[in-house]
């Protein structure tokens, strides 16, 4: 082994498969409809069985949930819907157990509006230190009625929302990118990045092995909050040109965390949420003295497309290869449409944006998006660095796409009056035994949002054991990335195939020997190379042997 890799090995996290639970959805041990953390850790043999390194779990803090616990009211706390400090105790040693680490989420850009020093600060008076922890700003206009500056919420509407003072009068605004019931905090007041450490310490302290930081981009806005240049695409161009996103200061905190992290032993973990393009801006916040990871959303967004593929690839390598971090991958998670519903759509070239499907919306193709889900996880699988998994993928689980309108809980929804569909599509509880009331979600046949029918086929129980099913795709696939080290190997394209349009082929090199990858995203039946021996398929190969359209082969030769 290469001086290299040794280097690689030593760190667990460069080459992890790490598994994202949604608390609300994955397992519900109380029977009142939603996920909880007995529900976890009693499912936890589900995780060592399929063969992740880690989980990470959403937020499962003190919180009203208006925005589904990243609203988060009490740091320090678990909310009663999913247990007690006891619970996550508990989870976090039956998992250390099986060999699985646990990373948490942390959501430092804004708390809940009941968070104590929230309260706090309405019912203090402007130019307090109490509202010094937010961003507290008059209005402008002459009544100071109209907001303090342009910023529009992620979730619908202004970012900006009046208060009543004290004394029952009109008073000053506060800023808020997401619901009005998340608002931001002051990053420039040193108070807050006290108050963070301190957080971090405390599940530092109680063994969690890192944190998925949500809105990393965020925390920092720019000095004076100006106006926004609306002209500019919020989400696909440059998101350092924006106001309220990748501003330099915000390396200042990484930097700080990453030292708080390192004096603790067992190699713990801080991975961002960035939206951050381009993947040069993105690549600084795994600079070696920051974070050791963010995902890798320009992937997430690629299309089905060999051209496409192979620049995100390439992209990606060369990114994080620039300040020596892994690469990360990522096809799902509970803000998005599941890729098996995605790729049931049409592909076109340049990013996909994947806003929540309703009813009334074309409806995708199911079997075509579960293959292609197969073909794209193989391809991920295979790629070197570390993968995210989002809970129910292994299950080729679809969105819900029919969701009736009452159902729907995603404060998107309500704060634009419906026009955005919003992301409860994705956060279906998960189906564990089909014949069961709520698919053996929990005792209750309650589920906090409904299972779409096809959901009892595709339950744990009913793939366990099945030769085809995506489950035992996903164990067979996390075995042998195991097995040769995917993780750890180079990525190679082989010329003759560099630019074609219609097969996707590399080659991973690891210290084990060589697997080639072989997906046929286009074209009518991709022949295998002779003498290679097929390790994993997605589907079945053609009766001639070759591989056909929207299946993904692992080949070696030796
Ligand atoms: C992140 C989370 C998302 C949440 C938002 C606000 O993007 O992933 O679910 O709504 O932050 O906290």
């Amino acid at each position: 082994m290469s001086g290299a890799n040794s280097e690689v090995a030593t760190h667990w996290w460069r080459d992890a498969v790490i598994y994202q639970i949604y608390p609300r959805s994955w397992a519900d041990a109380d029977g009142d409809g939603v996920g909880d953390l007995p529900g976890i850790t009693a499912r936890l043999d589900h995780l060592a069985a399929l063969g992740v390194d880690a989980l990470w779990i959403s937020p499962f803090y003190t919180s009203p949930q208006n925005d589904a616990g990243y609203d988060v009211a009490d740091y320090r706390d678990v909310d009663p819907l999913f247990g007690t400090l006891a619970d996550a105790d508990a989870l976090l040693d039956k998992a250390h157990r099986l060999g699985l680490r646990v990373i948490v989420d942390l959501v430092p850009n804004h708390s809940s509006s009941e968070h104590a020093w929230f309260q706090a600060a309405l019912a203090s008076p402007p130019g307090s230190p109490e509202r010094a922890r937010y961003l507290f700003r008059d209005g402008r206009g002459e009544r100071g009625d109209e907001p303090p500056n342009n910023w529009q919420s992620l979730f619908g509407g202004p970012a900006w929302e009046r208060i009543i003072e004290a004394d029952g009068t009109p008073g000053q605004w506060y800023l808020h990118l997401f619901d009005v019931s998340q608002p931001d905090f002051d990053w420039s007041n040193p108070e807050v990045g006290d108050e963070m450490e301190s957080v971090i310490r405390f599940w530092l302290d109680r063994g969690v092995d890192g944190f998925r930081i949500d809105v990393a981009h965020g925390l920092v806005k720019a000095a004076g909050l100006p106006d926004e240049d609306h002209s500019l695409d919020r989400h696909l161009s440059r998101t350092d040109l924006m106001p309220m996103w990748d501003r330099d200061e915000v390396h200042d905190v990484y930097r700080r965390w990453r030292n708080v992290v390192e004096e603790y032993d067992g190699d713990r973990v801080l991975v961002g949420e960035a939206w951050v393009t381009p993947a040069e801006r993105l690549a600084r916040y795994v600079r070696a003295d920051e974070l050791h990871q963010t995902f890798n959303f320009d992937y997430l967004m690629t299309p089905w497309l060999a051209p496409d593929q192979r620049a995100a690839i390439t992209a990606s390598l060369a990114a994080t290869a620039s300040v020596g971090a892994p690469t990360t991958w990522v096809l799902s998670n509970h803000d998005v449409v599941r890729h098996a519903t995605r790729l049931g759509y049409p592909q076109r070239p340049g990013p996909v944006s994947a806003p929540g499907i309703g009813a009334a919306d074309p409806q995708p193709d199911r079997l075509l998006g579960v293959r292609r889900a197969r073909a794209a996880t193989m391809v991920m699988l295979a790629l070197p660095g570390s993968a995210y998994l989002y809970q129910g993928e292994e299950l080729g689980l679809p969105d819900a796409t029919e969701l009736p309108d009452e159902a729907r809980q995603d404060p998107t929804f309500a704060r634009t009056g419906g026009r955005e569909l919003g992301r409860d599509g994705c956060r279906v509880p998960i189906p564990w035994e089909g014949a069961s009331p709520g698919c053996g979600f929990g005792p209750s046949a309650s589920t906090w949002l409904p299972q779409p029918k096809v959901y009892a086929e595709l339950a744990v129980d009913r793939q366990q054991g099945a030769a085809d099913s995506t489950l035992e795709l996903y164990r067979a696939l996390l075995a042998l990335r195991h097995d040769w080290s995917l993780g750890q190997g180079v990525l190679s394209w082989p010329e003759e195939l560099a630019d074609d349009a219609e097969v996707l082929r590399f080659t991973v090199t690891t210290p084990r020997g060589a697997v080639a990858v072989l997906a046929n995203v286009g074209s009518d039946g991709v022949r295998i190379p002779n003498a290679a021996r097929v390790l994993a398929s997605s589907a079945e190969l053609g009766q001639d042997g070759t591989v056909p359209r929207d299946v993904t082969v692992w080949l070696s030769n030796d």
